[in-house]
């Protein structure tokens, strides 16, 4: 939208006002192009009015250079290049997030535009300096001239070039700040897209080929950045979901050393002119925090502060292959409880294709004890248990061959060599399940999980504390602590889930039949370790 006060008619006319601003005299010397788009826009007769219109409006904190040549410019040309300008609520909220973090010595703007975030960051920063980096020679002038009249144009150097081949090092903290372009990888070239995958081996991580642009930025702002860095990127939200998001995904447990990820719903506009979804993310490099906070926001009134919202542990975030719906709390827990996930991983049981076949019985006797394991393969036997499983001698047995039958000793691999005969003619090696396992033959039980439940029937879920080492297929689901749990507060955390979860908090079908998916299970809200130990909660 234009500025009232800004009839700026043609881009060269808005370079001619970026110069009568000081844009030449701001930000280091001039590049070889700027300097072009100087000598055209000489031949702009502008008028000096405008032009102290122009100025005051940038002193009351407003961006009409900016303003104009998102107008000028067509959405279209610019998408070429991801340039479509920050909003002033969100610079603002970001630069807040930086000084409430850290004062830099130094800040970098990656695709600096006309410089709204430089300009509000060196008025917070008087004594940073301030560096700016964009393609586009037009930007680079706007920014020089916001930068000018801001009064920071003596400690600011504006880079005309490509981000990622930026590389400078300070040995003070470095704030990277900015609104990444988002260009989609069809107009990356292929030379970059080497790039990616080179600088991403470096890091031991691998790179999808179907990477936006902003992703390279992540990267290259990673890669080049030092611990006490930090730094807070606003870019489109596919990254938390896409596969070619897995990298950003990863550099933010590792490390650029993720804080926070705020969603920002495109009701809000957080980019004017795509209905787009947005994710701010907050970053400090070399910080591992054991959780990274999550929230959404659905209007800019209400995106006060960063660094808010649901803690998610780093271990789930791990093991999570998207992140939007962690962003989906449901109402935030009561002082001292948790979701279930930041204390326990859950896993669904394993499927074994075949049940007639892999749970031991009249078709598999002769197979010795070694390779049969005592599993939870009905609900009830945790529903019956109440509570606590303590003996495992009453439950069916699995068949859990390794897939490599040469590490058995002989009258064993004897033994199994009998029985898959019978399991062949059974039909077991041609199912869907087996045909994708490594062997046929290898159903790959898990680990005996401390805690398992029930996760589908017409009433709550059941709880047991396994101290039989059962092992459980696909009925039930596994709990897995996260970090160590002791064997008192394990008691109580199931004695909480036992009482304390209804049908309501699963998804109910037809019939009343509840099911909890691992990741809804999840989010079950439940008291937090320090809770559970005191007793306070049962
Ligand atoms: C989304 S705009 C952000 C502009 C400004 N930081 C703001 O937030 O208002 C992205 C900017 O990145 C620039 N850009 C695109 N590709 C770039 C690259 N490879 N290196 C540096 N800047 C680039 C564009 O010209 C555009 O000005």
């Amino acid at each position: 939208m234009s500025h009232p006060l800004n009839p700026i008619r043609s881009e060269a006319e808005l370079a001619a006002v970026t110069l009568a601003l000081g844009a030449a005299e701001a930000g280091g010397p001039l590049s070889t192009a700027e300097i072009a788009l100087a000598k055209a826009a000489a031949e702009q007769l502008v008028d000096p009015r405008m032009v102290e219109d122009v100025r005051c409006s940038i002193m009351a904190g407003a961006d009409p250079l900016g303003d104009a040549f998102s107008a000028l410019r067509s959405p279209e040309v610019r998408r070429e290049n991801g340039a479509t300008y920050t909003p002033a609520p969100i610079v603002r909220t970001m630069v807040d997030w930086a000084e409430s973090t850290r004062i830099p010595c130094r800040v970098v703007d990656p695709g600096v535009g006309s410089a709204r975030f430089l300009s509000f960051a060196g008025a917070k920063f008087p004594e940073a300096e301030l560096i700016g980096i964009d393609v586009d020679p037009l930007a680079a002038l706007m920014a020089r001239a916001n930068l000018a009249v801001s009064g920071c144009g003596a400690r600011a150097r504006i880079i005309l070039g490509d981000y990622r081949r930026f590389k400078e090092q300070v040995d003070g903290s470095t704030l990277y700040i900015g609104n990444p372009p988002y260009v989609r990888h069809h107009q990356i070239t292929a030379p970059w897209k080497e790039w990616l995958a080179a600088e991403a081996a470096k890091l031991k991580l691998t790179a999808s080929k179907l990477a936006g642009l902003h992703v390279y930025f992540f990267l290259a702002t990673a890669s080049s950045a030092k611990p006490k860095d930090f730094g807070a990127f606003i870019t489109a939200s596919e990254w938390l979901d896409v596969n070619y998001g897995a990298l950003v995904r990863s550099l933010m447990l590792g490390r650029l050393g993720g804080k926070s990820v705020t969603v920002i719903e495109p009701t809000a506009q957080p980019f004017p002119d795509a209905a787009a979804t947005a994710a701010i993310t907050t970053f400090e490099i070399g910080a591992k925090p054991t959780s990274v906070y999550f929230r959404r926001v659905e209007d800019l009134a209400s995106l006060d502060e960063l660094g808010k919202g649901r803690r998610v542990h780093r271990d789930r975030l791990a093991s999570e292959g998207r992140w939007s719906h962690l962003t989906r709390s449901s109402e935030k827990p009561p002082e001292g409880y948790v979701e279930l996930g930041e204390l326990c991983r859950v896993h669904r049981g394993t499927v074994t294709g075949a049940n007639g076949v892999w749970i031991a019985g009249a078709h598999s006797v002769g197979l010795p004890d070694a390779v049969l394991f005592p599993t939870i393969t009905r609900a009830r036997e945790v529903l019956e248990a109440d509570g606590l499983l303590s003996d495992s001698r009453r439950l069916r047995r699995v068949i859990n061959l390794p897939a490599d039958l040469d590490e058995l000793d002989s009258p064993t691999r004897q033994a199994v060599e009998k029985f898959l005969k019978v399991a062949k003619a059974m039909g077991a090696n041609t199912g869907y399940v087996a045909r994708n396992r490594k062997a046929w033959w290898a159903v790959g039980l898990r680990a005996a999980a401390p805690i398992i439940s029930t996760y589908m029937a017409r009433r709550p879920p059941g709880f047991i504390i396994n101290k039989a080492d059962a092992r459980h297929i696909n009925i039930a689901h596994g709990l897995y602590p996260r970090e160590h749990l002791g064997e008192a507060v394990q008691n109580k955390l199931v004695a909480f889930l036992q009482t304390n979860i209804s049908q309501k908090s699963g998804r109910t079908y037809a019939g009343g039949l509840t099911k909890f998916e691992p990741r809804e299970m999840e989010r079950l809200i439940v008291p937090g370790p320090a809770l559970l130990a005191a007793g306070a909660t049962l």
